[in-house]
């Protein structure tokens, strides 16, 4: 490519073919400010629905609505041009059947500017898959640990510890591919499962709490940065203390307007030579 030539966003055909340890470099982000960012370090931008705990403060990600996904998705696509931007279907927005389903990506689609959706579930949600990818809808699957099950699997646990476990997860990604799957994120589950899931499909596996293996690798944004407060999961490395930054900013922003030290003259108009 010539320098001339403007650099393009990463295509669905690009994150497929990405096979190997390391190929995808992956981040959550929601606004369009953090994608702008992100956007130049990484190969995928995943507007993920822990938004809703993330941005929203809510207890999981069941609360979270498809205008909340629309809204977030559109402004990260709008704060980024080169990675490939995926977002998240909400909890209840696609489980009803395969039709469901794709009224919500189509919408997702329309509406943000992204090139696909990730959905969460294994074999059960082959069906879906097949009926997204035969029609258009580029698909990221996500197994493992999926937050919207919480109830369901009572927490927020490793999975794959047990044989029979790992065994069917391995079968879920297998189908997954199999339906269309053009990439699969595992979360949270036990390092050997997540290699051999790994070794077992064509598609990138994207990790996340999984194996070092795997041919790409996700985090969420506010954990690694070090925004999230003190609960970050085990399995995160904080690049960052953003969080400990910004209330240090604060506190000493909060000290000058308390004792009249800012706004100091420079920011203010009328006063001495200054123009406006
Ligand atoms: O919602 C999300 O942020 C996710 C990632 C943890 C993969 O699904």
């Amino acid at each position: 490519m010539s320098a001339q030539q403007a650099q393009t966003r990463k295509t669905i055909p690009d994150i497929r073919q990405a096979k190997g340890p390391g190929k995808v470099v992956a981040l959550t982000a929601y606004t369009a400010p953090m994608a702008r960012l992100l956007d130049p370090h990484a190969d995928l931008l995943l507007v993920g629905d822990s938004l809703g705990m993330v941005v929203y403060g809510l207890p999981s990600t069941l609360g979270v609505t498809l205008d909340m996904m629309i809204a977030h998705g559109a402004a990260v696509v709008r704060g980024s041009s080169l990675a490939c931007v995926v977002v998240d279907l909400p909890f209840g927005s696609y489980q009803a059947s395969p039709a469901q389903a794709f009224e919500a990506s189509a919408r997702v689609l329309a509406e943000t500017g992204a090139q696909a959706v990730k959905l969460e579930g294994g074999a059960e949600m082959a069906d879906t898959v097949h009926f997204l990818a035969t029609r258009g809808v580029p698909v990221v699957s996500h197994i493992g640990l999926m937050p919207q099950q919480v109830h369901a699997v009572g927490g927020y646990k490793a999975q794959g510890m047990q044989s029979d476990r790992g065994a069917r997860i391995v079968s879920d990604a297998r189908a997954l591919e199999a339906a269309g799957a053009f990439a699969l994120v595992v979360e949270c589950t036990a390092e050997p499962v997540a290699r051999q899931v790994t070794e077992a499909l064509r598609i990138p596996v994207i990790g996340i709490g999984a194996s070092p293996a795997c041919d790409g690798q996700i985090l969420v944004v506010d954990d690694m940065m070090g925004m999230s407060g003190a609960r970050v999961p085990r399995f995160v490395r904080q690049y960052a203390q953003l969080g400990a930054e910004i209330s240090g900013a604060a506190a000493r922003y909060a000290q000058d307007v308390r004792a009249g030290a800012f706004p100091a003259a420079e920011h203010c108009f009328g006063v001495g030579n200054r123009k406006a």
